[in-house]
């Protein structure tokens, strides 16, 4: 599929899965707008736009849009992949990383859509979340994170039904566990890693994590004109784990 004449905004795009999103939507020819929070991106390519900083920020969207604006014209799509895990027992979650995680995972979200929407063009445009299969279902120590990520959805349903009539169409993905930089190091960090990687994939029906590649593989469809008649829907690519 060819995205020649599209610009697209990925969000996240330091690492992981923004890097394999990132690095799809070049191969296919699109324009590209990077963000994330570190100082410079290690994969750049010549004709990319790297503009960092926290979309947390409203003051940093807005200027993020301006500068978008300024540099392409329009945005065609907009892939919301940034995101930010804080785990642990929900009596023993601080306020401040409460507030965090719904800030990096959904009101950011927010902020970014409210700010992008008018800058797709009058034939229409794509948002594309990236959620989480804890956005879908429960799991002991990642509650809040599941809370933002299902508002997440929600917020791109409701997006999604506002904004049909202006051919702006918004989806998730909805990745499993994928073997991103930040899960490869939380691995690291149990005593047994190898056999803490075997219990992880036997809880997964496919009995094995993703790769990023396979999550931007989603991203794009999602993306694409190949998915015109796709809006407010949630694609899991989570190798079946929701499926129970
Ligand atoms: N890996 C998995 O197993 C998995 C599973 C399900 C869902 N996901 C979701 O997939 C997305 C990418 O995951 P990943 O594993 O690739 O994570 P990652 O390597 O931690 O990347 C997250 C990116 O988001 C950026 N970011 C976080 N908070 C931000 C903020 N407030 N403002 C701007 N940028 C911010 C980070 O920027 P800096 O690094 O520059 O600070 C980083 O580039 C996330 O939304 C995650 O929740 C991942």
């Amino acid at each position: 599929m060819r995205l020649e004449k599209v610009t697209a905004l990925v969000t996240g795009a330091g690492s992981g899965i923004g890097e394999a999103v990132s690095a799809r939507f070049r191969r296919e020819g699109a324009q590209l707008l990077l963000t994330s929070r570190r100082e410079r991106l290690g994969t750049t390519r010549p004709g990319d736009v790297y503009i960092p900083g926290d979309l947390n920020d409203e003051a940093f969207v807005v200027e993020l849009a301006r500068r978008a604006a300024e540099s392409a014209g329009t945005v065609n799509v907009v892939v919301l992949n940034h995101g930010l895990q804080v785990s642990g027992p929900l009596t023993e979650m601080a306020y401040d990383d409460a507030k965090d995680v719904l800030h990096s995972n959904l009101l950011s979200a927010f902020l970014v859509m409210k700010h992008f929407a008018p800058l797709m063009p009058p034939e229409g445009g794509s948002f594309v979340c990236v959620g989480s299969r804890l956005g879908i279902v429960g799991k002991p120590g990642e509650v809040l994170y599941s809370a933002a990520k299902g508002g997440l959805i929600m917020l791109a349903k409701g997006a999604a039904i506002e904004w049909a009539a202006r051919n702006i169409r918004v989806n998730v993905v909805a990745p499993g566990l994928t073997a991103t930089p930040v899960i490869e190091a939380s691995f690291r960090r149990r005593p047994d890693p190898e056999a803490y990687r075997r219990l992880r994939e036997s809880q997964i029906p496919l009995q094995r994590l993703a790769v990023p590649e396979e999550i931007a593989d989603a991203v794009v469809f999602l993306a694409s004109p190949e998915s015109s008649y796709i809006t407010g829907a949630v694609l899991p690519v989570d190798g079946g784990y929701t499926a129970f």
